[in-house]
């Protein structure tokens, strides 16, 4: 299971790293509107990477709920990001808009897997089902930072 442990490395490093942004100081608009949506997506996938650690107790209600947020924010990605909103303190790259159609497929990427993670915990009974399936959501964030996002 050591593949396994690196995963879960790789969620919990998305998720931290991902939560502690204040960037969203001093924006308006649009970007900020994304920022407070990224922001929440993060929180959700936080609460999921509790549950496990164990840290959380094993809830399918919340994860279902968690993933069905995170599948909306997903949904409003193409109208988040109008050509060139990028000025300060936005992260965004300017790639977002010379690759708009990766850009877009990753944003559809994320909604499929968040809602193949909310109809799995639909009628799931123990973490052990939908381990891989939030892992695969967590993983949807960094192949689309990687590219789009400014590192930090
Ligand atoms: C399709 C691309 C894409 C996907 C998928 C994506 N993000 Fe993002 N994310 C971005 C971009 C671009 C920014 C920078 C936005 C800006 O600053 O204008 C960002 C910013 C953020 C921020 C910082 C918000 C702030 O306040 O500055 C967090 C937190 C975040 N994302 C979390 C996540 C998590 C967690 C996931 C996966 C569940 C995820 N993102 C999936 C593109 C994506």
């Amino acid at each position: 299971m050591k593949n396994h442990r690196l995963t879960m490395f790789l969620l919990v490093f998305v998720t931290v790293s991902s939560g502690y942004s204040l960037a969203h100081k001093g924006a308006t608009g649009i970007v900020k509107q994304r920022m407070e949506a990224m922001s929440d997506i993060g929180k959700q996938m936080k609460a999921m990477a509790a549950m496990l650690k164990g840290e959380l107790a094993f809830d399918a209600n919340a994860i279902q709920d968690s993933a069905n947020v995170i599948a909306g924010h997903a949904r409003n990605i193409p109208d988040m990001f109008p050509e060139g909103s990028n000025n300060k303190p936005s992260e965004a790259l300017p790639v977002v808009w010379s690759r708009w159609d990766d850009f877009i497929k990753l944003g559809s990427k994320m909604e499929a897997s968040a809602a193949s993670l909310a109809k799995a915990a639909s009628s799931a009974r123990s973490m052990a089902g939908l381990k891989d399936q939030i892992i695969a959501v967590g993983r949807s964030c960094k192949s689309c930072h990687r590219d789009f996002r400014q590192a930090k």
